[in-house]
């Protein structure tokens, strides 16, 4: 190899294994060697890192960029250059946009809307009620993958019936295609708020009370029997509630395929923090009590839970900070801070910076089937990475984020450990702190490099053969045999 694009000297490599100090070469859009600093080619341009790590870039399974239908909260071009900041290199946009992404239509302004992105993305079909003959078409025209809002929130969509999620994993269990849950349980939290709303409650910790972690332990129950019963891979959202994680842990040990994430919020704030924050805490589902903080970083550290998301869910200002919380809109940004937000928590030792990666990056790049392209700094593998400076400290500022909707729950935070430069593909999007304006539309789709291996179905044959079949040999409408009297 005479000469390629970039060589990345003298850094620390990240794996989930190990920490290896190592000079990694870039061609084009892909690694093209990782190892001695003395038997890397010459690149075109070098970089030193010393003292620096190198993470495979972060992969956030949960992100809302909003277009469709809201773009005074978010844009494509405004959530992902937040994403490049944040040494995110790909992430996964949910389909409550208006129109929600359901039918072929609605994917394709989607779509249209994603050509400004600066970092890669797969996209969450809807599946619901309306939406179940229209899954194979939308997985032939791109989305990666599906979303069951099982719990009311953002876009008021309605809750699939038990009847649409159990059809809808019939299809999507031959396919290995994994589902999205948001586990709620609707009708507990829409009766709860509705009691809430008319006993005059319109303070913060209305929201918890109205949504109980039993709407999650029952949401969450629901979905793995449906999951067991037909072999679809599933994969919970924004995983809240220490209660709920038995279920996880005991579906894991049957051996079936369901993904876990948590997200920064759920981890490191509690409802200690609502008389400061009041409605911008508001979010789908609530944080709870300082008592699920830990068992959840437990979680995460015992494989319960295998990814950090961000649930990236950008309202403005105003519509976070209006009198009644039931007036608040739910979510809030977090595409940008993830990573300097964990980051401190690895300076404070609460994990190593291999958990981090493995959550970040190895785990969700598996679970949506890009690992090998993505989730590894390795030879062949693209060139999504994430330079970083475990000592760089600062304070977080909303008023310094990408997004458009510029509140944050963080607002004020200290932290140490941030990602200086993020690459895609071989290309900066973000460097030395600052926006590459130039990349905007440099992401793209993941279709092309997802495979997600045939899975196991079970329980599906009724499904496809006996109910949309008449099977052979059966009359249709048979006259049963008469019966001798009794
Ligand atoms: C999300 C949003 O605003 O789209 N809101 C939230 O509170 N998390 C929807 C969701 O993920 O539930
Ligand atoms: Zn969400």
């Amino acid at each position: 190899m005479s000469q390629v694009d970039l060589v990345i000297r003298g850094a620390q490599v990240v794996s989930p294994d190990q920490i290896i100090t190592a000079s990694v070469a870039i061609d084009g859009e892909r690694i093209v060697a990782v190892g001695h600093d003395d038997v890397m080619p010459a690149g075109r341009e070098e970089l030193r890192a010393d003292g620096l790590f190198l993470l495979p870039g972060a992969i956030d399974s949960h992100v809302h960029f909003r277009d469709p239908g809201y773009p005074h909260k978010e844009t494509w071009k405004s959530g992902s250059a937040a994403a490049a900041c944040g040494g995110v290199t790909t992430i996964f946009d949910m389909p409550n946009t208006n129109p929600p992404t359901g039918t072929l239509e609605a994917l394709r302004l989607k779509h249209k809307a994603a050509e400004s992105s600066y970092v890669d993305f797969g996209i969450h079909g809807l599946l619901g009620d309306d939406t179940i003959e229209n899954l194979e078409a939308l997985l032939e025209a791109g989305v990666t993958s599906f979303k069951a809002f099982v719990g009311n929130t953002f876009g008021n969509l309605p809750a699939p019936t038990d009847g649409a999620l159990l059809e809808g994993f019939e299809k999507l269990a031959p396919l290995g295609i994994r589902t999205v849950v948001h586990a709620e349980n609707s009708s507990i939290l829409l009766r709860r708020q509705q009691r809430m709303e008319s006993a005059g409650r319109i303070d913060t910790l209305a929201h918890l009370a109205a949504r109980p972690a039993v709407a999650e332990i029952e949401a969450i129950g629901r979905v793995l029997t449906l999951a067991e019963w037909t072999g679809a891979r599933v994969h919970i959202a924004h995983h809240s509630a220490a209660d709920s994680l038995f279920l996880i842990r005991e579906a894991k040990r049957r051996g079936v395929d369901v993904t876990v994430e948590t997200c920064p919020q759920y981890l490191l704030l509690n409802t200690d923090h609502a008389a400061r924050l009041g409605g911008i805490m508001r979010l789908n589902p609530p944080i709870r009590e300082a008592r699920h903080n830990q068992p959840l970083w437990d979680a995460l550290l015992d494989g319960t839970i295998d990814m950090i998301a961000t649930d990236h869910a950008p309202h403005t200002p105003e519509e976070k900070t209006r009198e009644s919380i039931w007036d608040c809109d739910c979510g809030f940004p977090g595409v940008e801070t993830q990573m300097p937000l964990m980051l401190t928590e690895v300076n404070r030792q609460r994990a190593t910076l291999m958990d981090y990666v493995r959550w970040s990056s190895v785990n969700p790049a598996r679970a949506w089937g890009l690992y090998g392209a993505k989730g590894v700094i390795a030879a062949g593998a693209h060139a999504d990475i994430a330079v970083i400076d475990m000592n760089r400290q600062g304070v977080l500022s909303q008023n310094r984020l990408q997004t458009i909707s510029r509140i944050s729950p963080w607002h004020g935070r200290a932290v140490q450990g941030y990602p200086l430069h993020t690459l895609l593909r071989g290309r900066f999007v973000m460097r030395d702190g600052k926006l590459v304006t130039e990349a905007a539309g440099w992401g793209r789709s993941v279709k092309t490099v997802q495979t997600m291996p045939v899975a196991r179905p079970r329980n599906t044959e009724h499904y496809t053969s006996a109910i949309l079949s008449t099977p052979p040999g059966v009359a249709p409408n048979a006259t049963p045999a008469p019966q001798e009297p009794l």
